[in-house]
């Protein structure tokens, strides 16, 4: 709404629903008619019926072959034949129906269980070394996304992945969350291919703060407490405390009974980053944890994300310099291939894709400019 306003484009959008309904409206009509035809036709043939037994039977009385009293027999007799035959054709119309809807709805349920159903192994501690070997992964709609990635995220150590937009960091997330499969190579956690894990056992041990987080219709507090269905209020506060997010809750008129989908950006990043806090899991994902904070937050969450990363496996994306720098390895990613690995101060050395991408944001930064004001 707010886009098509700050556009001037209701006119546009008016034409564009009006089309949709336009053959909303045609396709109905369609369905209308056609029906319409068919029962007309119907009718007509049973009539037709009616009025044939009424010549023949006449026709027989005339002529005295029957008595007058067989002609409502005849009659009857039809109807009694013909209703449970019209019934039968509706029962067939419901059928048709039926099938249609069905078909739709079992393409949804048999689609989930082509990924879902493929490993039994149960996870109950996680250590957390995940490994990729050779993958190439191709999205369903054929955008090639990763070729030939061979990587390796280490237990308890903190990994960040860098690379310009598009260079397929997400992807890589998405892969060790088993929300896709590899077109070709294998991905180990603990030394077992993903595979071979239960799905929902696997992604119990692991924590996802998103790009883009989901926050569902509902209060703060059923917004917070996703991350662990079976927490009790004081859970809920610490979480919330600890994403920063407590004080600004207490603010509001309804506190945590709030409606969560009206917090702005920031706040509801920092729901997700409660989530995870609720969750506790063995293994971190981080895609841009603070791309919508404002620089207190921002420092604030760092914080407690630190705290939290202690002894944990921790997979950070970030295009801020300062979230990735602390990484224990840092793996560059361009165009869905990895092009360089190592610690921080080995890619600067190494005047490559991370050099120019560190330059490039120490400019943006306008680190001169800021370096003047400050020691004032
Ligand atoms: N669900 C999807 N279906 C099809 N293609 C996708 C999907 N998600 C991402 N892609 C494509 O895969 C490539 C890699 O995307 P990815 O989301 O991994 O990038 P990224 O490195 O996370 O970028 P950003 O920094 O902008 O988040 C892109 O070319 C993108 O268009
Ligand atoms: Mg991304």
């Amino acid at each position: 709404m707010t886009v098509i306003k700050s556009f001037v484009r209701e006119e546009v959008e008016e034409k564009k629903q009006l089309v949709i309904q336009q053959q909303l409206t045609d396709d109905q009509l369609y369905t209308r008619r056609t029906n319409f035809t068919y029962d007309g036709v119907k009718t007509f043939i049973e009539q037709i019926g009616v009025v044939l037994i009424i010549i023949l039977t006449a026709y027989l009385v005339l002529n005295h072959q029957i008595s007058i009293g067989a002609i409502m027999l005849h009659i009857m007799l039809f109807n009694n034949v013909s209703a449970p035959i019209r019934q039968l054709h509706r029962i067939y119309d419901e059928v048709n129906d039926a099938f249609i809807y069905a078909e739709a709805y079992f393409q949804i349920i048999e689609d989930d269980d082509e990924i879902e159903q493929t490993g039994t192994h149960a996870v109950t501690e996680a250590e957390g070394t995940f490994e990729m070997r050779q993958v190439n992964f191709t999205y369903p709609n054929g955008t090639k996304a990763l070729h030939d990635i061979h990587l390796k995220i280490e237990r308890g150590k903190t990994t960040a992945l860098v690379g310009l937009s598009g260079a397929g960091k997400s992807t890589i997330l998405n892969l060790l969350n088993k929300f896709y499969e590899p077109d070709s190579g294998a991905i180990l956690l603990d030394g077992i291919n993903l595979k071979e894990y239960e799905n929902a056992s696997l992604r119990s041990e692991i924590g996802l703060v998103l790009q883009k987080n989901h926050i569902f219709k509902g209060t703060i507090e059923d917004n917070i407490r996703y991350g662990k269905t079976e927490a009790t209020n004081e859970e809920i506060i610490a979480a919330a405390r600890k994403a920063y997010l407590h004080d600004q809750i207490m603010e509001l008129p309804m506190q945590y009974q709030s409606d969560a989908q009206l917090l702005s950006g920031g706040q509801q990043q920092r729901i997700a980053i409660a989530r995870l806090f609720l969750k506790d899991p063995p293994i971190i994902f981080l895609d841009e944890p603070t791309a919508s904070l404002d620089a207190i937050a921002t420092e604030q969450i760092k914080n407690s994300l630190d705290a939290i990363k202690q002894n944990r496996t921790v997979v950070i994306i970030s295009h801020s310099i300062s979230q990735i720098v602390d990484a224990d390895i840092i793996y560059v990613l361009k165009q869905g291939r990895l092009v360089e690995s190592g610690k921080h101060e080995d890619l600067v050395k190494q005047e490559g894709v991370y050099r120019e991408i560190f330059d490039a944001s120490a400019r943006s930064l306008n680190l001169a400019r800021i370096a003047q004001t400050l020691g004032v």
